[in-house]
């Protein structure tokens, strides 16, 4: 770390878990950052400002009128080199969202460049609210590094996803935003995502039900190691994704046009679509009348792992498969068919994981590793999975 970059603004949001981000602070400390925090006016219902003047050694205010002569909110906001917001409430992200600036912290992070990681903490229903989600799709297009929330026990009774991450994982997310874990630089990642569509007429489909979070959470933690990423989104929402190329695709044989153009020019290929295994015969122009709608006529579409895998050069090939039930059997029996280096295994029984933020499966490798995961958060897999992958690259 040089020490020209070691300014954080801690911002703490009004959560039960701001006593937690005491040991953060500590911990960051420990690394030699000096930190300074900027409670929103409420959080000090929770930990108040002389906690945190005692731990941080600076003074703590929470509104631009206090020392106002200084300008305050320009001078730190430009001094400082990242900004750490945890935890990170609804409200909080929301009114970063909209670009609010209506308490101290909310200023400087409007009139501040520097990277920022942004720690969710809160109940799960609003984290699953479409507010929220839509206001983290807009900081992470914005380039902000927003985590996922861990899943477990809540303050009151409940359980589910918003917990508080664990200190040492956002120091490691915290690590990766300032460039200490930039293990990927220069190595080109491509990444599939998403479920295609095959035609039946104007109206009609045939699809499925992947929703492409995890491919979106591969592209997020790659562009954060310094890899240069590509991602071929079939038919995912995602506008933009800061570091990203983007293509959209429908059909199987679109991405298969896609990924063959890209696929020699990358290192990894991280094949997290869901493709097809079949499409109509023939695809109607016009819209098919229900009385006339009575069977479908299908052809297999081409495996397009198995079609790259005979093409490769040095690429590392990761897999994915998605099961109900003999998982190891199934996903062992792909890895070969398919001549992968890595395959992640789905455990999709009972409606679990599509559309969800966390998952729970198994790597296996080609050397025979083989790594069960209870309930992780996608970006934690992510992380996981480019791991075996630099481990593959040698
Ligand atoms: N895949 C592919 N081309 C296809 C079908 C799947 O490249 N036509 C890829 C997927 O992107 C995934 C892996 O193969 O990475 C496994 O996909 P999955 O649907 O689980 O396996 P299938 O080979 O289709 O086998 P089955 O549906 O019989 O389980």
């Amino acid at each position: 770390m040089s020490a020209t970059s070691r300014e954080i603004v801690l911002g703490v949001g009004a959560g039960i878990a701001a006593y937690k981000s005491c040991d953060l602070l500590r911990r960051l400390q420990d690394r030699g950052y000096l930190i300074t925090v900027v409670p929103t006016p409420s959080a000090l219902n929770f930990v108040g400002a002389s906690t945190w003047e005692a731990l941080s050694g600076r003074a703590v205010t929470t509104q631009v009128w206090e020392n106002a002569h200084h300008v305050g909110h320009i001078s730190l906001a430009n001094r400082a080199d990242y900004f750490l917001i945890a935890p990170a409430t609804a409200d909080l992200i929301a009114r970063i969202a909209a670009g609010r600036a209506d308490d101290l912290l909310t200023n400087l992070i409007l009139a501040s460049d520097a990277p920022m990681l942004v720690v969710p903490a809160m109940h799960p229903a609003m984290w699953r609210d479409p507010a929220t989600v839509a206001n983290v799709a807009t900081l992470r297009s914005r380039g902000y590094v927003v985590m996922e929330p861990e899943v477990g026990r809540l303050t009151g009774s409940d359980s589910g996803q918003g917990r508080f991450p664990h200190t040492q994982s956002i120091v490691m997310a915290f690590d990766l935003l300032t460039g200490n874990l930039r293990d990927l630089v220069g190595v080109r990642v491509l990444i599939t995502a998403g479920g295609t569509r095959e035609a039946i007429d104007p109206v009609r489909f045939i699809g499925n039900r992947s929703s492409g979070k995890q491919g979106l959470a591969l592209a997020r933690a790659a562009v954060l190691r310094g890899a240069d990423v590509e991602l071929i989104a079939a038919n995912m929402q995602v506008d933009s994704l800061h570091g990203v190329e983007i293509t959209h695709v429908e059909s199987a044989n679109d991405l298969g046009q896609a990924l063959f153009a890209r696929f020699p020019h990358c290192d990894v290929l991280v094949m997290s679509a869901a493709v097809a295994d079949a499409r109509p015969r023939h695809q109607e122009r016009e819209k098919i009348k229900k009385s006339q709608f009575t069977s479908i006529e299908l052809e297999p579409n081409p495996d397009l792992l198995v079609k790259l895998s005979a093409r490769k050069a040095e690429q590392v090939m990761i897999g994915f498969a998605a099961e109900t039930n003999n998982l190891r059997e199934s996903a062992r029996a792909k890895l070969t068919a398919k001549d992968l280096d890595i395959i992640y295994v789905n455990d999709v029984s009972d409606g679990k994981i599509f559309g969800k933020d966390t998952t729970q499966g198994m790597i296996l490798t080609r050397h025979g590793a083989e790594i069960a995961l209870k309930e992780v958060s996608k970006d934690a897999l992510a992380n996981l999975l480019l791991d075996h992958a630099i481990r593959q690259l040698g």
